[in-house]
């Protein structure tokens, strides 16, 4: 006799084949939809906290100076996304984002995606990125990750996004986005396949791939691009990698940072905004103020070593809850081209490091510590 009753699993199945039914041919009616579909299992699940969907508020951030901003926009980074067959939570972490943005009010000029939207640099992971992304109300700005990159060596990444390294102004600052990851070839002496090449670059730094680096075209590039602009101009660069060199056997890393830094220092205020480590993370060295974006899929642990001084490290994450220390983020835009940084937390109270906090040397506006206790 047929069971009438479906079994949990069954019932698992198909909920999950109607939500990535749902993710085909989205207008916004239907992204909604799944979202608010996807979102009631988290709920139910125990996976969200009770303020999800709602507008950010940083009102309780310390150092707030809204009088001085001039425009925000907000930024999703790391959503490492894998094939829908593989693994789902990472795709309702970048929908959640979506959403996030979506709902504020006011909305922001862009939104900037920071890299690693692909776990594994397939075209189905990138379709899967592109059909939520185009979801976005705002303009959206694309950056490039290492994961995006090393299974085709970024075709499929510029088929839909366009070349990685380009320039823009908007409202009196100049922004930047490169593409920092940029290895030499350590493949083709060892024979590999592509995904041989990519899993080696995924994963941690072996001796076998050589370092991220901006590389010397783009250099010149980046040269050139800055030459028609005096030393008072207001610079904001976003790179995946950090460009400064933090852990190299993490790849939290770029080789040739001191190079690409010789260019920027000559303004007299530059800002860094970076992908790739997952992680509230400041630094300042000279004029560079340099800000990490949090990652939509999971937060990697600090670097053992080395540390930043300005870092206010946010808690160790809470290992039986997936969205803990995960987010994404808005970033208000000061005249003078500094910015406040805002860490939206998903399971947490959001963090704003203030534009005086680094422009203080941290002497100012020191950021309020993330409000859970450590694991
Ligand atoms: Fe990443
Ligand atoms: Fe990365």
């Amino acid at each position: 006799m047929k069971s009438r009753i479906k079994s949990i699993e069954t019932k698992y199945m198909q909920q999950r084949r109607d939500f990535f039914n749902g993710l085909k041919n989205m207008d916004r009616r239907s992204f909604l939809k799944v979202s608010a579909a996807a979102m009631g299992a988290a709920a139910t699940s125990g996976l969200l906290a009770p303020n999800s969907f709602c507008p950010v508020s940083v009102a309780q951030a310390a150092g707030s100076s809204d009088s001085n901003v001039s425009f925000r926009f907000a930024y999703i980074s790391d959503s490492h996304l894998y094939e829908k067959k593989v693994n789902d939570r990472f795709v309702r972490g970048l929908l959640r984002a979506v959403e996030d943005i979506n709902n504020l009010d006011p909305q922001p000029d862009f939104v900037f995606y920071g890299g690693d939207l692909a776990q594994l640099g397939q075209a189905k992971e990138l379709d899967i990125g592109a059909q939520i992304l185009k979801n976005v109300k705002a303009p959206l700005k694309m950056m490039v990750g290492e994961h995006d990159w090393y299974f085709d060596l970024g075709q499929k990444w510029q088929e839909m996004f366009g070349q990685p390294t380009y320039s823009w102004n908007h409202k009196g600052i100049h922004f930047v986005t490169l593409n920092s990851v940029v290895e030499r070839d350590f493949w083709t002496k060892h024979g590999m396949t592509p995904m041989q090449r990519m899993m080696t670059v995924a994963g941690l730094d072996n001796g076998m791939q050589s370092s991220f680096t901006v590389g010397a075209q783009q250099r010149q590039w980046l040269k050139e691009d800055l030459a028609g602009y005096s030393n008072d101009a207001p610079i904001i660069v976003f790179s995946h990698s950090p460009l400064y060199k933090l852990y190299k056997k993490w790849n939290f890393w770029t080789d040739d940072a001191e190079d690409v830094q010789a260019i920027l220092n000559r303004f007299e205020r530059v800002v860094v905004i970076h992908g790739h480590t997952h992680q509230l993370l400041t630094n300042r060295i000279g004029n560079i103020h340099f800000h990490g974006m949090l990652s939509t899929a999971w937060p990697w642990p600090y670097a053992p070593e080395g540390m930043p001084e300005l870092t206010i490290e946010m808690n160790r994450p809470d290992p039986f809850n997936p969205n803990d220390g995960c987010g994404d983020g808005e970033v208000h835009v000061h005249t003078d081209g500094l910015v406040d940084k805002i860490y939206n937390f998903w399971n947490r109270k959001p963090i704003m490091v203030a534009r005086d906090y680094t422009a203080s040397w941290g002497k100012q506006s020191i950021p309020l510590k993330p409000n859970l206790a450590s694991y």
